[in-house]
């Protein structure tokens, strides 16, 4: 009897073109990513045009590689699973389109994935005794919130950013201090060698016991730091010493990092939380891993954070969630549809 399950997962949310084959959820047979960074870098963030075209050139030989890289004939595969939302339409169209195609031609089930719900699968994939209710934070560059989780399948949102997204802040930061894109990355590395406490930016928490989260406010203090305060000066982070700038990304990291420790822990406690989650791509930052965790531990939870490679977008998070939903009969039929929006 056939016991084991072969997902070829695929994502194009965004600007990374990804797929891959996951058996049985977490042995992880390929894994192919190529990413647009070089393309968008010079505009400072995500084209949607030049993304979706990207994606059109790279989603077909990507698939073969992952198909290839996993050993597997096709018809081993057992279904496709898509990230279908949420993301930018046009980019994620691209890859719900070779699902649909692939799922067709193989005969196999469509599973549709949400691209929030599976950062937080990457950080659950290789855990067999989950501990329950968990607190999951998600923390990309689209988007922020805290959600409670009842089982793999149920999260229940608790909470999400009125404005900017973490990683969005932490791009736009790293723009406004000349720092490549992706910015998350820079600001880790330029904050590595500055002083947390340099400069008190502030501490957005919105009303008390609100769950949800503001960014835009630190972002502009940042701007308002490097232009004066009365914002008619040029903007002097190309004449500010190494230094200057690596206390600016590491006192903006540092409030970053605990308004999203505060909120996380007050949702844990609401839900009674046993274990914290952490995924999407500013789970990377290993200042906030270490915070959280310190804090998971404070409290006494668990803390289980995706493994690195797996923080950024990619598609093994999508097939590992749609390997839980196989299991649950979830499929999806030919009408599936794109969506910008989160359903949940
Ligand atoms: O999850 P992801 O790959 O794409 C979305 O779904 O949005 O997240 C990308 C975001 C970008 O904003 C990037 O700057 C941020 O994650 N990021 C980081 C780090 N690595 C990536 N932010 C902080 N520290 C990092 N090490
Ligand atoms: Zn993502």
């Amino acid at each position: 009897m056939k016991s084991d399950l072969n997902i070829l997962g695929i994502e194009t949310s965004c600007d990374e073109t990804a797929a891959a084959v996951v058996c049985n959820g977490s042995e992880v047979l390929s894994n192919v990513v190529s990413s647009q960074i070089a393309l968008h870098q010079k505009y400072g963030g995500v084209v949607p045009e030049i993304a979706s075209r990207a994606h059109i050139e790279k989603i077909y030989p990507i698939v073969e590689e992952a198909i290839t890289q996993s050993g597997l004939d096709k018809n081993s595969i057992d279904a496709v699973a898509v990230a279908n939302q949420p993301g930018l339409t046009v980019a994620l169209i691209v890859g719900l389109t070779a699902a649909k195609t692939l799922a067709l031609v193989l005969d196999k089930p469509l599973i549709a994935i949400n691209h929030i719900h599976a950062h937080l699968q990457s950080a659950m994939m290789d855990t067999k005794d989950l501990q329950l209710p968990a607190v999951a934070l998600i923390v990309s560059g689209g988007h922020t919130s805290l959600y409670d989780c009842e089982n793999i399948l149920e999260l229940k949102l608790l909470g999400s950013t009125i404005d900017d997204a973490a990683g969005e802040a932490f791009d736009k930061v790293a723009s406004i201090l000349n720092l490549p894109y992706p910015g998350g990355p820079s600001i880790e590395k330029a904050a590595a060698s500055g002083n947390p406490k340099a400069i008190k930016f502030p501490r957005t928490m919105l009303e008390k016991d609100s769950l949800d989260f503001s960014f835009s406010g630190i972002k502009t203090a940042v701007l308002y730091y490097c232009q004066g305060q009365d914002m008619k000066g040029r903007n002097n982070s190309d004449k500010m010493t190494e230094k200057q700038i690596a206390d600016i990304a590491a006192s903006f990291q540092a409030a970053v990092i605990d308004v999203l420790v505060k909120k996380t822990q007050l949702a844990a406690d609401r839900v009674r939380a046993k274990t914290i989650l952490l995924g999407g791509g500013v789970a990377a930052n290993t200042a906030l891993r270490e915070n959280l965790e310190k804090m998971a531990q404070r409290t006494g939870r668990v803390l289980l954070v995706a493994p690195k490679k797996y923080c950024t977008d990619n598609a093994v998070m999508i097939a590992s969630l749609g390997y839980h939903k196989y299991k649950a009969h979830i499929f999806s039929d030919m009408s599936l549809e794109a969506k910008a929006g989160t359903d949940d």
